[in-house]
């Protein structure tokens, strides 16, 4: 098991395309495992390879669903639809998106109710996916990150200034930070 430092925004991984993924080998299985163990230690609903360094389009997730049953998975060179499409807005759940990216920080986006994944799993097999709610915003943000667009990139105009400034405060929006969870605490 293997727990990998987190990128922090700035870090130009992240805010790069990444790119798909075309060897199916040991090595995938071993970032994917990374990835999962990374995600629960955080903990996170959702981790993109770029989030570890890795510029390669996959994601997991696991998502507790309102029976409390999780959902987890991975995504390889996922494709995603989504209705209806985003407005850019403030969401009324003023603390409705984070990122372990930007961590500690919590901002209003509203995202689409629904969403199509289609994509691919260790074994190249597709599959797909309809998710709605809190699932389709989990595909959103992580999809969204392996065009290398961050959640606060899409945040309605005063909370994008708020963000900017955490992110100044904060140190980061510069390469080379990162965070490891279990180790460094950075939540609130
Ligand atoms: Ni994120």
């Amino acid at each position: 098991m293997a727990i990998l430092p987190i990128r922090i925004t700035g870090d130009p991984v992240l805010h790069e395309p990444a790119e798909p993924v075309t060897r199916f080998d040991d090595e995938l299985r071993t970032l994917v495992a990374d990835m999962y163990d990374t995600m629960f230690a955080a903990p996170g609903v959702g981790l993109a390879a770029p989030q570890v360094g890795v510029p390669l389009r996959l994601f997991v997730y696991n998502y507790p669903d309102e029976q409390g049953n999780e959902r987890r998975g991975v995504a390889i060179n996922p494709e995603l639809w989504i209705s209806p499409p985003p407005t850019g807005e403030a969401d009324e759940d003023t603390e409705s998106e984070g990122c372990l990216s930007v961590p500690g920080e919590r901002f209003p986006l509203r995202r689409a109710d629904r969403a199509l994944l289609r994509a691919v799993d260790l074994d190249e097999k597709p599959f797909e996916i309809e998710a709605s709610g809190w699932f389709a915003r989990i595909f959103q943000h992580e999809f969204d990150h392996l065009n290398g667009v961050l959640y606060v990139d899409r945040l309605e105009f005063l909370h994008h200034r708020r963000a900017t400034k955490a992110v100044v405060k904060r140190g980061w929006g510069k390469p080379g930070a990162s965070w490891l969870p279990g180790v460094d605490d950075l939540e609130g």
